[in-house]
């Protein structure tokens, strides 16, 4: 299921904060995917009660600001989670500003639940906001209530609180939907993160399950060059172009992410981790163990397991020296060369020898100079 949720608080260190984050790492646990949306920066501004939405606008706010970014989030959600800290017995008011924007989109079309988090200096002081929770949300659109969990600073014991939320998370039915390759390979296309326990990251290990056996048969034992082309048209599950080349052994834990031009050869022991995608262009030259990773873990503890894929391009005739790695994201232009042991961060330009960790430019091919004699 996909969860956003809205984060009134301008404290980032503050005790809103850190109840939404142990309801989010839970449910990312029980397979969903969260989105926490800190409205306090996001410089959103209220409702100007102009009515464009609902005329000429045709659901899209006149303003553009912050909302901008919320807008899609919300009409993918199937569940809000409205997150604030008690300021004068109701919602921040960024958190109110970015809820009456929500006019625009009168009932998001995918909304099914929602829950509440909030914080105060007192007890007693929720009932302006969960008087709007219930009338607004659970009322006016529908939804079904998840919960609403409060901590008051003067009796509360925080983590208890935060055990609480934990328990709503993982009391979320775990997303079992199973999705098709193609679904796969849209969603690591589009460069959002996979997090641990989703739909995708569950596809991802299946799909690593069928490489491993295809890459176990293909380096077991001698097999003719016909045989590789046709274990690695399974593989990748498409057909291999003419004049392709392979040494194995070779290593993938996905393959179908992998596109190959033609007359393009894979020395032994490369390992493409092809998740985000691995492009190679016409002629390229794959030089003994080269690592391809397309895939980044997070850098925030609660992130370490979700994962953020991007897009290996290797342009034409590019040659890649022995035992280079080449990380998330890089694209190397046409007819570069990337010297042995290199570490590519950072774009290469076309026509350029690089090398070093982390790579960089050292000089240019010279037609003249570099001909072969
Ligand atoms: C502008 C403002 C108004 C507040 N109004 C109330 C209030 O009406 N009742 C209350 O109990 N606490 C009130 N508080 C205290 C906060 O709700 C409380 O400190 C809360 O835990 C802060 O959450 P945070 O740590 O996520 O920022 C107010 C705080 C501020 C800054």
């Amino acid at each position: 299921m996909q969860i956003l949720i809205l984060n009134g608080s301008p404290r980032p260190k503050g005790h809103t904060a850190a109840m939404a984050a142990a309801f989010a790492e839970s449910a990312r646990e029980t397979g969903h995917d969260v989105h926490v949306a800190d409205v306090c920066r996001m410089h959103i501004s209220g409702c100007l009660g102009c009515d464009y939405c609902r005329g000429e606008g045709q659901g899209r706010c006149v303003q553009r600001d912050g909302m901008d970014e919320i807008y899609p989030l919300l009409e993918r959600a199937e569940m809000l989670v409205l997150a604030s800290p008690i300021y004068y017995h109701g919602f921040s008011g960024q958190l109110q500003c970015a809820i009456n924007r929500i006019y625009a989109l009168d009932k998001p079309k995918s909304l099914k639940c929602s829950a509440l988090i909030l914080s105060s200096g007192s007890a007693d002081v929720y009932g302006g906001a969960i008087y709007e929770y219930r009338s607004s949300f659970l009322d006016y659109m529908g939804l079904e209530d998840k919960g609403i969990v409060t901590y008051d600073e003067e009796h509360g014991d925080f983590e208890a609180v935060l055990e609480k939320l934990r328990r709503m998370g993982r009391s979320l039915e775990r997303d079992r939907r199973t999705i098709s390759l193609e679904e796969f390979l849209a969603a690591l296309d589009s460069g959002e993160p996979v997090r641990a326990g989703s739909p995708v990251s569950m596809k991802m290990h299946e799909l690593s399950q069928e490489a491993l056996r295809l890459t176990a048969e293909l380096n077991g034992s001698y097999h003719s060059p016909r045989e590789i082309r046709e274990i690695f048209a399974e593989l990748t599950g498409r057909p291999v172009e003419k004049g392709f080349g392979l040494f194995p052994p070779f290593y993938t834990d996905c393959g179908k992410n992998i596109k190959l031009g033609s007359n393009v050869f894979i020395n032994s022991g490369c390992h493409f981790q092809d998740q985000g995608g691995i492009e190679i262009g016409d002629g390229a030259l794959i030089g003994h163990g080269v690592v391809l990773a397309t895939l980044d873990h997070g850098l925030l503890p609660e992130e370490r397991h979700d994962l953020k894929p991007g897009r290996i391009t290797i342009g034409k005739n590019v040659w890649i020296g022995s035992n280079s790695t080449v990380l998330r994201g890089v694209t190397i232009g046409d007819n570069a060369v990337v010297a042995a042991g290199a570490v590519v961060t950072k774009d290469v330009p076309a026509n350029t020898i690089v090398g070093g960790a982390p790579a960089r430019v050292l000089r240019e091919i010279d037609p003249e100079k570099d001909r072969l004699k």
